[in-house]
């Protein structure tokens, strides 16, 4: 399933059954949210804030990180060969299975994320490689390095509001050499935001003694066309054969549809000389309408 965006879970607000032991959740101090803990968004229109909105979702979990790296590193390395050093940073790293990786292969290598549980499991699988908790558009203030060439994988781009984008952007200016690359990748909102595309795929992963983890993602409508909800929800079918499927989480997250077109211009607006498009990590182009992800590949003059 690996980079399919059937298993992108894109962020998290509330859940449900906190305490119960879930293959989902993850192991840091913040990995039980309340719903009653949910900053409600604020009257202005950008996502609501959150403290770690990704803090019970266990993305070691649900994605085959096996497979999918095998199917997207080609794409990867041969978009990042023009890289003008073997150096990367990921923006939204979650378990840090890309920085991983990169780093594995000999790269100097950084993963940001703003959950300090993702960051807390990336370090515990990878103690050796270099991870930071902050959020994205201030790298500036994560790290004095430059890099080669930065990736942000997996849909966390819609978690950005536009003003947050553009800090993330006039950031990578800086944190970019010369000739660096930026390589994102995020679902194509455009049949989301238009209303003909309501969910995503089904996935049913593996879970705990047996059972299975079963992801259903629905979209709905936000008043500003730009915005839409994301309704992930969690339900675990036990092992025993006789009980149904049990509810285990369900969120209402506001996301920023970013189109390609509109992620394009203001890549351009921001100094990025060629933008290249993609309809996923396969290299495949970027059919609009068909297409279930947007893949650009942005090189700094
Ligand atoms: C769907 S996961 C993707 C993880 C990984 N990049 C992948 O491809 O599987 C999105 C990640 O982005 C992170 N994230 C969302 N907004 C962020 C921000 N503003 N700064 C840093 N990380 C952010 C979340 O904490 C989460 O771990």
């Amino acid at each position: 399933m690996g980079c399919s965006p059937s298993l992108f879970l894109m962020e998290d607000s509330t859940s449900r059954h906190g305490s119960s032991p879930d293959p989902l959740r993850g192991t840091g101090p913040t990995s039980n949210p309340s719903p009653d803990t949910t900053p409600s968004a604020p009257p202005d229109g950008s996502p609501a804030p959150s403290t770690d909105a990704y803090g019970d979702i266990r993305y070691r979990g649900l994605i085959a990180w096996s497979n999918r790296l095998e199917r997207e590193w080609p794409f990867l390395t041969q978009q990042l060969a023009s890289a003008p050093e073997r150096s990367v940073v990921d923006l939204g790293c979650g378990p840090g299975e890309h920085v991983a990786r990169f780093a594995y292969e000999g790269w100097r290598a950084l993963g940001i994320d703003r959950s300090p549980a993702q960051i807390e499991d990336a370090r515990t699988h990878h103690p050796t490689i270099a991870f930071e908790v902050g959020p994205m558009e201030e790298l500036a203030n994560l790290t004095d390095a430059r890099f080669g060439a930065a990736l942000c994988l997996g849909n966390a781009l819609p978690s950005l509001d536009d003003a947050q984008m553009d800090q993330l952007l006039a950031a990578l200016s800086n944190g970019l050499l010369p000739g660096g690359v930026f390589l994102v990748q995020w679902i194509d909102y455009a049949p989301i935001l238009a209303g003909t595309k309501r969910a995503l795929p089904v996935a049913v992963r593996p879970g705990t003694d047996g059972s299975e983890i079963v992801f259903i993602r629905v979209y709905a409508p936000d008043p500003d066309p730009r915005f839409v909800h994301f309704l992930p929800t969690t339900l675990e079918l036990p092992a025993d054969g006789e009980t149904s499927l049990q509810l285990k989480s369900g969120h209402r997250i506001r996301h920023r549809g970013w189109t390609a077109d509109e992620m394009t211009s203001r890549l351009r607006a921001h100094g990025f000389v060629s933008v290249d498009q993609y309809g996923g990590l396969d290299g495949a182009p970027h059919e609009p309408g068909r297409s279930q992800d947007v893949v650009l590949v942005a090189k700094k003059a």
